[in-house]
């Protein structure tokens, strides 16, 4: 495997809107973040994945953009983002922006034009079609957000479609035009010395809504093909798509350097087997931790010669990962640092979402009218007035609501927890007075530590950077085992996904083994008896050596 820049890499996530607010407007900013850079040059992170920051009316929070190359007035200025990659590059951090190029917002100028006139030479960057004969839309496509993803524009009599909110219509990907407009764009934020994208919703450019084809359409890998050729490709950055519909043979097709599509992307195979198969998200169903591995076993070894995986937990769509996988209660801080250590142990780019390195956790608000994202609320008002009780929508939204990653950034246990001296636009998590950045760079055995030790680790270590991977104890429901081996070097990753003790036997071939331990949440282990208790959450990493360990 040809060795890249971005292969011991680990990217942290910024939300903007909920990290840091400068100006006490109650919304986090630009000048905000580049406070808060040696706290992450601290953490020892290589990139930050800014979440859109562009002009926008903000109906999806940023993910509706009216104009790619200015920043939105609440986030700050274009001279302040050029602060932020030169203050970032000062500290050898590099910043990835967010490119939301299946849709704009409808405040963008290409669709005020298209709109404005069936002539327009904007009107085909967008997808229009006819009414049915009776006048309803022409398909019953839905939108991921609710309702008909058609939308119908009184002027023309045409509808236009919109797979997100009715403010966010979707870009025509077969008009070559747009492709030209969007890799120039691309090119004047690389131009910025920026260190890659991220890429919405990436698997959707290839639509044939005339043939019902949403996702993985014929175009999609030609597309990203010509992109890289037009734009990034020359640069030797990072790119990682957001592909909610990849299995691994496509994770490859996107992520194989000779196709020369992409770095690598994210799938969501493990999110989405906590959802319920009809309902969804709003539904969930209990983590399966022998389904979990089945799925971490197979993406991990069918990435393992060609493509390469990213690694996540959560993100500013999903629930905090100690509320999820975690227990959020009594063992926050030693799950939090079981879930760190399994997932960062794994091949692949690590990514972490902000304040899951102090361990925050969801949120449960009494009131619908405390929560402020736009799929939580469209579902919460479609689902109850069909019928479902308040009660089951509720419990819907704080196990998988948006908003759970969404409540500020906790830095202190001082008004707003430190992170706006305003009214912030969504309310805090109570338990900022406890979990805060202050309280844990104050302790040395705190999560922020644990996750600073993982990232430094990623840098010394060859195997777990490059070792392959070899899955142990498929079947046990508690307890996620595998070992990475790159020629002599072993690394043994022990991860008890309990609140339960547990009593190990291991393979024969590991017991008496003599090695390192690299990091653990209760203690190192140097040495591997036959049976081996964890305690709960109790996980550990031992490195050692084929031809040093006892026969
Ligand atoms: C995926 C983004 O992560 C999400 O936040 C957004 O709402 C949709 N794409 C639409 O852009």
């Amino acid at each position: 495997m040809n060795k890249q820049w971005w292969h011991d890499a680990v990217v942290y996530q910024i939300y903007p809107r909920s990290f840091c607010d400068a100006n006490g407007d109650g919304i986090g900013d630009l000048a905000g973040i580049i406070g808060k850079l040696d706290y992450l040059q601290k953490l020892g992170i290589d990139l930050i994945w800014l979440s859109p920051v562009y002009k926008s009316p903000m109906d999806d929070n940023g993910y509706d953009i009216a104009d790619y190359q200015d920043i939105a007035a609440e986030f700050g200025t274009l001279a302040e983002i050029e602060r932020l990659i030169a203050e970032a590059a000062k500290r050898d951090i590099r910043i990835l922006m967010d490119l939301v190029v299946n849709h704009t917002s409808d405040e963008h100028p290409w669709f005020l034009a298209a709109k404005s006139s069936p002539n327009s030479p904007y009107r085909d960057y967008y997808i229009w079609r006819k009414p049915q004969a009776d006048g309803s839309p022409p398909d019953d496509q839905r939108s991921f957000f609710g309702g008909s993803a058609w939308e119908f524009d009184e002027a023309s009599g045409e509808y236009f479609f919109h797979l997100f909110s009715k403010r966010q219509p979707d870009l025509n990907w077969e008009n070559p035009a747009v492709q030209q407009e969007v890799h120039q764009m691309m090119n004047w934020w690389l131009d910025k010395g920026i260190g890659g994208f991220r890429m919405d919703v990436i698997d959707l450019i290839g639509k044939q809504v005339d043939d019902k084809i949403l996702t993985n359409g014929p175009r999609l890998h030609p597309l990203l093909q010509e992109m890289h050729r037009a734009s990034f490709g020359p640069r030797n950055v990072l790119t990682v798509g957001e592909t909610w519909s990849a299995t691994p043979q496509i994770a490859r097709m996107y992520s194989d350097p000779a196709r020369e599509e992409l770095s690598m992307v994210f799938q969501f195979e493990h999110v989405t087997q906590t959802w319920d198969p009809e309902h969804g998200k709003w539904k969930p169903r209990p983590f399966d931790l022998v389904e979990f591995k089945r799925i971490i076993a197979k993406w991990q070894t069918e990435l393992a010669d060609s493509g390469w995986n990213s690694l996540f937990w959560n993100n500013h769509d999903l629930p905090r990962a100690v509320s999820k996988y975690g227990d959020p209660g009594r063992f926050r801080v030693e799950s939090a640092k079981m879930l760190a250590t399994a997932l960062h142990c794994l091949k692949g780019t690590p990514y972490i979402y902000q304040g899951e390195e102090i361990g925050m956790t969801n949120v449960r608000f009494d009131s619908i009218d405390d929560y402020q994202d736009i799929e939580s609320l469209n579902f919460y008002r479609e689902r109850t007035d069909a019928g479902v009780p308040h009660v089951d929508m509720m419990e819907g939204i704080y196990a998988n609501g948006r908003d759970n990653a969404r409540t500020p950034m906790q830095w202190d246990d001082s008004f707003n927890a430190g992170f706006s001296d305003g009214t912030p636009w969504l309310k805090l998590n109570p338990n900022y007075r406890q979990v805060n950045a202050e309280a844990a760079l104050a302790d040395p055995d705190s999560i922020f530590f644990h996750y600073q030790r993982l990232i430094s680790l990623r840098k010394e270590s060859e195997v777990m950077v490059y070792g392959d991977y070899q899955q142990l104890l498929e079947e046990h429901p508690q307890v996620f085992a595998y070992q990475r081996r790159l020629g002599e070097q072993r690394l043994l990753v022990l991860n008890n996904f309990s609140a339960q003790p547990v009593e190990l036997d291991l393979p024969t071939e590991l017991t008496g083994i003599e090695g390192q331990g690299l990091i653990g949440n209760y203690s190192l282990r140097h040495r591997l008896d036959e049976r081996v208790s964890l305690a709960p959450y109790e996980s550990f990493v031992m490195a050692f050596s084929l031809t040093s360990s006892p026969p």
